[in-house]
């Protein structure tokens, strides 16, 4: 595959960049982005501030924050559809939710958000919607259209607990939520996924035969830890370091020319090699959240850098076409690779090993 990957590089496709600036330029969604990074869902794009420093450091868009099902659903006074649907829970679990004025900005201001946004800045502004349920929620999709969102960015958030409920009807509940919300838009819509499917290719399939035109990989969930002396459970949230972008990575790299879809890439892209690696397996953008919050919106500027270097450096002069160089779109049976690759890591691990043993 590398092998491949050389002749495309050297194949008349590329001539050197002598210090040229590189073309960063991609697309997404059928949008066009100066470059393949997108801040993802966070609280930075949660005032218009935010998203106007997140474009001021040059992020090519920008996803907002998620308006949840249950805000939105206790809007419009259809609590109890809600709870019929989730098998007569009783009203508790709503109690349980955070009240809207803890909780992001109410659905009007999640409007207006995006109309300021759209107007104020000049690039592509992603609204986000977080449940699982069809219904009449997900018709905030339609507003959020009318509002000036360019896309619809689709977070199917749902952990399944009944144990009488199978794969396959959680898999239907989220296809049918995603044809609802494709639908009624005229925009395009992507779809947050969880790696927790027994075939997430047959599922990214049926998502894209189901209106998606995007998948971000992947959802990240926040395991909730353990308080044992407090005897609490502590929801908490624990940031992605770079080690976590194998998992998106390889499904990316597994599914790019497969599936007809645009990837993003979420969860764990901290670098400029990150960004790299995330184009290079096959996804058009690369979102980021935890390296923004934590080492602050600027280091989208400085990574935008990184990579021009990088690709002045190593020869390549347009971002496009480095997309899925080393994906495992050529590999003739990607099954027989995975489960070499496998057990070819095990062997380097004994090898290495033994070496340290061996060592006086
Ligand atoms: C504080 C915080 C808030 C987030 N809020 C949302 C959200 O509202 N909707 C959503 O889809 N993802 C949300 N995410 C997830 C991020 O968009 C992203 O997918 C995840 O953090 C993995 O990317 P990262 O490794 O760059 O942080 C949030 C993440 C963090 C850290």
């Amino acid at each position: 595959m590398l092998l491949l990957a050389n002749a495309l590089r050297n194949n008349g496709q590329r001539e050197p960049c002598g210090g040229r600036a590189m073309d960063l330029r991609t697309t997404y969604l059928g949008l066009d982005l100066k470059n393949p990074v997108v801040a993802s869902a966070s609280p930075l794009s949660s005032t218009l501030d935010g998203i106007r420093r997140l474009e001021d450091a040059g992020a090519a868009a920008v996803v907002l924050f998620s308006l949840f099902e249950e805000q939105l659903l206790h809007g419009l006074g259809a609590l109890d559809t809600y709870l019929n649907l989730r098998g007569g829970a009783t009203s508790e679990i709503f109690d349980l939710f955070p009240q809207d004025s803890e909780f992001h900005a109410d659905p009007e201001q999640y409007l207006e958000l995006i109309r300021n946004a759209r107007e104020a800045t000049s690039i592509p502004i992603i609204g986000s919607l977080n449940g699982v349920s069809t219904g009449d929620w997900l018709a905030y999709a339609i507003h959020m259209e009318h509002a000036g969102a360019s896309a619809i960015e689709l977070n199917l958030y749902y952990v399944p607990t009944d144990i009488e409920l199978s794969g396959l009807s959680t898999e239907w509940m989220y296809l049918d939520a995603l044809n609802d919300v494709a639908q009624r838009v005229t925009i395009p819509v992507s779809v947050k996924l969880s790696p927790f499917f027994s075939s997430l290719p047959y599922m990214a399939n049926s998502m894209y035969k189901s209106g998606a035109s995007g998948l971000v990989l992947f959802n990240r969930f926040y395991q909730p830890d353990l308080d044992i002396e407090g005897l609490e459970i502590k929801p908490k949230v624990y940031f992605s370091r770079s080690e976590d972008l194998t998992l998106p990575l390889r499904w990316v790299s597994l599914m790019y020319g497969r599936v007809p879809v645009d990837f993003a890439v979420s969860g764990g892209v901290h670098t400029y090699r990150d960004v790299i690696k995330a184009v290079m397996s096959g996804a058009k953008v690369a979102m980021m959240a935890a390296e923004l919050l934590t080492n602050g919106v600027q280091r989208i500027s400085e990574i935008l850098n990184e990579i021009q270097n990088w690709m002045d450096v190593h020869e390549y002069d347009s971002i496009q076409k480095m997309c899925g160089f080393m994906s495992e779109r050529y590999a003739v049976s990607p099954e027989a690779f995975e489960r070499a690759s496998y057990a070819r890591a095990l062997l380097a691990y004994r090898n290495s090993a033994r070496q340290e043993q061996d060592q006086p």
